[in-house]
């Protein structure tokens, strides 16, 4: 199946009150575990690309060829978006040109002015490209990239200003933050959200920093519109410690356990499972 934009797949979420994950991707390994797992468990699935891990991979272009191509060779049938995550002005030029099937203007930063002009000028785009857009009101707090934020929530006359303009689906912060959360969050403000939903009406909400949120906090997120839940740091903390098992119990010194094939397969498993752990509390598996 050809990689898909995820307006369709948001709207039949935000309809059936369950959330698509969006797993963002890092390398050949990632995109692999979680293709798998989405076809297992007969998920959609949204693939995030940091404008950071796509430099990695050495481009957008490489990303969009392995991902197109893996879907061919895994015969995978659920559908796929391949969504930048945080995307610069310039940065989702660079992906509607790659072959992207959605995009995120980050254009929290902005004045708001600002991020109407530039997220107006690409819903035009990527209305006549078929792909979906995502935009931000508030950042997001946390670390991403090396840009730091603090857990903010959005201004929700901001946020009708910005889903007016036809995006398919928005960000607004509510309290989440990237990465771990600190012993002393606060929690999401379910009143920040109750509050963008009034205004933004049907718009499928995004809700970024999934990783380490209670799973009553996140059902009771998607009650309240989110159709969109990112997970990055999670799946990188469970490579790292099913990786680091492997070493401390001197596995890669055994025959051929230095095989890069064997050194990673138990950090992949564990993106798998992570995935996997998602889905389920998302409610996204058999919604393909
Ligand atoms: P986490 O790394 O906290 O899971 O956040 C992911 C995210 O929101 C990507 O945009």
């Amino acid at each position: 199946m050809a990689l898909v934009s995820a307006k369709e797949m948001l709207e039949k979420a935000r309809d059936g009150k369950y959330a698509v994950g969006q797993f963002n991707i890092n390398n050949l390994e990632w995109t692999k575990a979680i293709l798998q797992t989405a076809e297992e468990l007969k998920s959609p699935v949204i693939l995030g690309v940091s404008e950071g891990a796509g430099k990695y991979m050495t481009g957008f272009k490489t990303v969009a060829a392995m991902v197109k191509a893996m879907i061919e060779e895994l015969k995978i049938t659920v559908p796929v978006a391949l969504h930048l995550d945080h995307g610069t002005y310039e940065g989702c030029y660079k992906c509607i040109e790659a072959g992207f099937s959605s995009i995120m203007f980050d254009g929290s930063h902005f004045p708001i002015d600002e991020n109407v002009a530039k997220t107006k000028e690409l819903v035009a785009v990527c209305k006549k490209k078929g792909l979906s857009l995502e935009a931000e009101v508030g950042a997001i707090g946390g670390e991403e990239d090396g840009v730091i934020g603090k857990g903010e929530c959005a201004d929700p006359d901001e946020c009708k200003k910005i889903a007016d303009l036809g995006v398919t689906m928005l960000a607004a912060g509510i309290g989440n933050i990237h990465g771990k959360y600190p012993a002393d969050w606060l929690g999401l403000s379910f009143e920040t959200l109750a509050a963008v939903k009034d205004k933004v009406g049907k718009m499928p909400l995004v809700l970024h920093g999934g990783t380490g949120i209670p799973t009553e906090m996140i059902k009771k997120a998607i009650s309240l519109g989110v159709a969109k839940i990112n997970v990055n740091t999670e799946c990188q903390l469970a490579f790292q410690e099913a990786t680091r098992k492997y070493i401390e119990e001197g596995k890669d010194l055994v025959g051929k356990g230095f095989d890069p094939r064997k050194l990673l397969a138990p950090g992949s498993q564990a993106i798998k499972d992570t995935v996997k752990e998602k889905m389920e509390i998302f409610g996204s598996i058999g919604k393909a």
